[in-house]
């Protein structure tokens, strides 16, 4: 039976609001199983989750071809829902997969995925990284409509991932309620400044400036630290022990920290004995770096 694997996703790397993210070693799996008289999904999640045609995975496959036979699958995953690591990002992966695999007629190449995706998502920073692994920039093709281009970057082979997950939800439509409609044109030209650094340091491998950079969002960080007090608390216990690299992931509540390899198990010590961080999960992940793909 064919099994379909999407990672998890961290989005909004410092200035890359809405642009730029990561895949890291969390999975989302989804087993085909028999054809059906109606789509029937078993779901390791609670009572919100649709386990019929309404769920998130079989709308976005029938994105792909209404005509397709409804099927029983088996989801498994290790993606905490609406915590800033791309949960609903890899569901419409999934489905856009599953739709590709069960349909007679259409055959999506990885780029008509990424663009259907972010139709259905809005942004591309989620799903960029979730379809080709790594760390992957992306945005609206100037010139196409409906297009949109990725540059996949390589990941630091002396740095790693570690995941502060507050025990509590956070949708990204309320997260996105607390953002601003716009944005004063200093700290604008500061962010495309700050944003074009942070990727010329990581296209040329300068991983420590590259993690000072991942500090200097000006679109959403500071509009959201009152949902997520959480940030300042990691932000600043990794000042105090001169480690730089924290952001906000996507929507939060997740906060991220691309730390030194040979930092990483004094820094979870250090996280997991303050007070203010007690009930988050503190996770050391490795990047993903093969993205979405579908076994036989
Ligand atoms: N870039 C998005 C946001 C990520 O910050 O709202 C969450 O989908």
């Amino acid at each position: 039976m064919p099994e379909i694997i999407v990672p998890a996703t961290s989005a909004n790397m410092g200035p890359g609001f809405d642009s730029l993210g990561l895949a890291v070693n969390l999975y989302l799996k989804v087993r085909i199983s028999k054809q059906s008289d109606q789509w029937i999904v078993h779901h390791p999640f609670d009572k919100r989750v649709p386990t019929d045609e309404k769920n998130m995975i079989v709308l976005s496959a029938l994105t792909v071809d209404a005509s397709i036979q409804p099927h029983e699958i088996f989801v498994e995953s290790e993606i905490p829902l609406a915590r800033g690591l791309g949960s609903s990002s890899s569901a419409i992966i999934a489905g856009l997969m599953l739709g590709n695999e069960l349909s007679e007629s259409i055959n999506l190449s990885k780029q008509q995925i990424l663009d259907r995706a972010v139709k259905i998502e809005g942004h591309p920073d989620n799903v960029s990284p979730a379809i080709f692994g790594g760390i992957v920039v992306g945005g609206p093709d100037p010139q196409k409509k409906g297009n949109f281009l990725t540059y996949q970057i390589d990941t630091p082979d002396d740095y790693l991932p570690i995941a502060v997950i507050p025990d509590r939800e956070l949708a990204t439509s309320e997260s996105r309620e607390v953002l601003p409609t716009s944005l004063d044109r200093r700290k604008a030209v500061r962010n495309n400044a700050e944003s074009s650094l942070l990727l010329a340091a990581l296209f040329k491998h300068d991983w420590d400036n590259a993690a000072r950079l991942l500090e200097s969002d000006q679109f959403h960080e500071v509009y959201r630290t009152k949902l997520v007090p959480e940030l300042k608390t990691v932000r600043n216990l990794c000042h105090s022990v001169g480690i730089f690299g924290s952001y906000l992931s996507g929507a939060g509540t997740t906060v991220m920290i691309i730390a030194k390899k040979d930092q990483a198990d004094f820094l979870l010590d250090q996280l997991n004995k303050t007070e203010k961080l007690r009930g988050c999960k503190i996770k050391l992940l490795e990047f993903n770096l093969s993205g979405a793909n579908i076994s036989e």
